[in-house]
């Protein structure tokens, strides 16, 4: 920042009072607008830099003080009553520092469940209450913006940040997007719906093109954030860090302008990812409102547009303009007396039975819930040290993580932890390697790799298995911004398999069972070893209560509703996107972001070849065996589903489907329904889902009926020949299913034709 104008700007706000300047909440924003200097409005546009950012960007004034550890702040001008707010990540749980020099206080915040377990919930009121405690965090410790949620899709498995986003399909990201919107917003905090849009892969993120159909983009990489900007009204939105089809997404207009703001109604701001684009004129002239966290070179760049005349002072002024609308309906300008004090015990309860809805049984041949369990061995070094959540800005600097030991313990089973001590020091030690291996590069934002599997002795197991009524082993993984995962953390290891093996070969050998608990980001290789153990729990990362929700869910307080919000393939090459994707490759890590294009395949340029065949449209398409498909997820009892019904008014359609309990014990259902369009001139997906719906907790023999509804014009494709959205005429086939793959009945409706014309934008190169 330029030091000089702060200065200037802070002499003049001792005049202000006396010159009657117009304040900032008194006189109408145009006023405030029209008062601002030519150098005020460019300050405003950009932030105030970034503690701890090399160079030209250390932060200047007292800014940074406002919430300790905060993502960044905007830039205040005192004399206009111009405070400065606090935009602080999201979206596990607000991410802040939990201490502060010379302040015995603790700032802990709560970690929540990683996204992909929220969206496993399928539950959007539930997504929207745990968004509300989020926001009530937020609110109280000071922060203005919340920079969540994350809804990228997952369009290959091994995205590095996958586990902050929700799906491969767009209709349950944006959904579970807005309910989390809906929820934080209520505490009079604003949201930054991010990284809009296509950033699929963390490899070369800020420099990435990624080339992209029209067509694709519509229906899958920008229809998640159109339901959340649509349905949740968001007050920010973060633009991404990667190119659309050869231009920055941050620069460009028709995203941020033309789609987003004409065609879809976002009244809000756009702010840039963190140092994101390469042109500040640039940004302004499409739209991108503020930049984050703010350079000197964006100043300069920003004034020397101004300069020749590239950029207007008029397009600046409709950034500036929303900057102060940002500004005005923020707590800091409503004077808000935070308390610094969260309700963080009620919070902890909510993180600790959210999880329980979002944590999916992949497998149980009547283990689960555990009868007749009293002491229980632990395996696997992930039962001794849970993981709650992912690395990087995602991250949330929680007070403790509960893991599945303390879990068991706390539920009154007998553990056998006489191995508890080695299997920490074993981790530490391997944690302290990695790190001393980084030496200068290593930072706390990254992911360290999972410790080694320890296998215990022949001799080891056969006591355990002869003193303990079960087994249970944890295989983790961890993963965090700026990494993709690799190929080798997608399989099972070698001393992983050894582990399963020899655990499952000694228990039962005295008819005793095993249980495998996933404690993941994202998905892995399942299909070569699932029948091996007698249940799997994929309870995801859970968040700071995790061991005590896997507990409850194991023990059955509550039969397991989650369903998978993406594919499980058999082999990671399966996968239609494998094809164009960095999987391995030696520079997919945070030293090679880089903008100098030397045109390498999926580093520098990632062509979308699939196009819109992501998840199971393409395993649909191919017809393709999967390990889990899309939907999947089983439960403690059982479902029937009765009397579809479909209706189409001329507007929407409606359905209903009865849901009945046929089991033992209560539980809660996923309906999901796809349908299924008639021949087209377009080339049509299998089958697409269109709603789904979560029933109520059902008793042993109860019915309830699921009501859906949608607009016809979401039964559109984008035809991008016409640029339009096109509804083909026919006879639509509705399917209700517990899964993709389980489709348990059908209902017919017919549909007129019709077409909806957009802008003929973003197209590729
Ligand atoms: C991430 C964003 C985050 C921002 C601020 C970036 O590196 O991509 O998701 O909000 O940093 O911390």
């Amino acid at each position: 920042m330029k030091k000089s104008i702060l200065l200037s700007a802070a002499i003049l706000a001792l005049s202000a009072c006396e010159s009657g300047d117009p304040q900032l909440g008194k006189a109408s924003l145009d006023k405030v607008l029209n008062a601002m200097t030519l150098e005020e409005k460019v300050h405003f546009v950009i932030g105030t830099g970034m503690a701890g950012a090399s160079g030209e960007s250390a932060v200047v004034g007292a800014t940074k003080n406002i919430v300790p550890g905060a993502a960044g702040t905007t830039y205040p001008i005192e004399r206009l009553g111009i405070p400065s707010i606090v935009l602080a990540d999201g979206p596990a749980g607000l991410r802040i520092d939990p201490t502060r020099e010379g302040d015995e206080n603790t700032y802990y915040c709560t970690h929540f469940p990683i996204g992909t377990l929220l969206s496993s919930t399928w539950n959007q009121e539930l997504v929207e209450s745990v968004g509300e405690s989020m926001g009530e965090e937020v609110h109280e410790y000071g922060a203005d913006v919340y920079l969540a949620p994350a809804l990228n899709i997952h369009r290959h498995p091994l995205n590095g940040r996958n586990f902050e986003y929700y799906s491969e399909d767009p209709v349950v990201a944006g959904k579970t997007a807005a309910a989390y919107v809906r929820g934080v917003q209520k505490n009079d905090v604003g949201t930054s719906v991010k990284h809009f849009a296509y950033n699929n892969q963390e490899t070369n993120r800020t420099g990435n093109n990624a080339i992209i159909s029209p067509r694709a983009q519509r229906e899958i990489y920008l229809k998640g954030f159109e339901i959340v900007v649509k349905e949740a009204q968001p007050w920010t939105v973060m633009s991404s860090y990667n190119k659309i089809n050869g231009t920055y997404t941050s620069q460009s207009k028709d995203l941020l302008t033309t789609i987003l703001r004409e065609e879809w109604g976002f009244d809000g701001l756009v702010m840039t990812d963190w140092f994101g684009g390469d042109d500040g004129a640039a940004q302004i002239a499409a739209g991108n409102d503020m930049l984050q966290p703010g350079t000197d070179t964006q100043y300069d760049q920003i004034m020397a547009a101004l300069k020749d005349g590239s950029l207007s002072e008029a397009e600046l002024d409709i950034c500036v303009k929303r900057c102060l609308e940002l500004v005005a309906r923020s707590p800091k300008a409503k004077g808000y007396a935070y308390t610094n004090k969260p309700d963080l015990k009620a919070h902890a309860a909510v993180t600790r039975q959210s999880a329980l809805e979002g944590m999916v049984l992949l497998e149980n041949n009547g283990v689960l819930p555990l009868k007749d369990v009293k002491k229980v061995a632990v395996f696997g070094c992930t039962s001794y040290d849970f993981i709650a959540g992912g690395t990087g800005s995602g991250n949330v600097n929680r007070a403790y993580t509960v893991s599945l030991l303390d879990g068991l313990k706390n539920a009154g089973f007998t553990v056998d932890d006489s191995k508890k001590d080695v299997y920490l020091k074993h981790i530490a030690d391997e944690e302290a390697a990695f790190k001393a291996s980084l030496s200068d590069t290593y930072s706390a934002f990254y992911p360290t790799p999972r410790p080694t599997e320890l296998v215990p002795s022949a001799g080891e197991l056969a006591a355990s298995a002869k003193d303990n009524d079960l087994a249970i082993i944890t295989f983790g993984r961890n993963s965090g911004e700026f990494f993709d995962r690799t190929s080798a953390d997608f399989e099972l290891s070698a001393k992983e398999r050894e582990l399963l093996n020899k655990v499952t070969a000694a228990f039962h050998g005295r008819g005793k069972k095993v249980v495998v608990v996933l404690n993941v980001g994202g998905v892995i290789e399942t299909a070569s070893w699932k029948r091996v153990p007698d249940a799997i729990l994929l309870a995801w990362q859970a968040g700071q209560e995790g061991g005590n929700s896997v507990t409850d869910i194991l023990t059955g307080v509550q039969s397991p509703s989650g369903k998978l919000p993406m594919t499980f393939p058999i082999n990671l090459m399966d996968a239609a996107s494998s094809k164009n994707f960095p999987i391995d490759t030696e520079t997919g890590v945070y030293f090679t972001n880089r903008r100098v294009d030397v045109g390498e395949k999926d580093v520098d340029q990632t062509n979308y070849e699939e196009g819109i065949y992501v998840g199971y449209r393409w395993f649909d398409k191919q017809n393709l065996p999967v390990s889990y498909p899309f939907g999947y997820g089983l439960s403690y009892t059982t479902f029937e589903y009765s009397l579809p019904v479909v209706v189409n008014d001329g507007k929407k359609i409606t359905a209903m489907v009865n849901v009945t309990n046929k089991g033992q014990v209560a539980g809660k259902e996923v309906v999901q329904l796809y349908v299924s369009a008639p021949e087209s001139t377009l080339d049509k997906p299998v089958k697409e889902l269109k709603a789904y719906a979560k029933s109520k907790e059902l008793v042993p023999g109860e019915t309830q009926t699921l009501t859906f509804s949608f607009p016809l014009s979401e039964l559109a494709s984008f035809d991008e020949a016409a640029s339009a959205w096109k509804v083909d005429a026919g006879v639509y086939n509705v399917l209700f299913g517990a899964s993709s793959r389980d489709i348990r009945c059908t209902a017919e409706v017919e549909v007129e034709a019709s077409e909806t014309p957009v802008h003929r934008v973003l197209l590729k190169q």
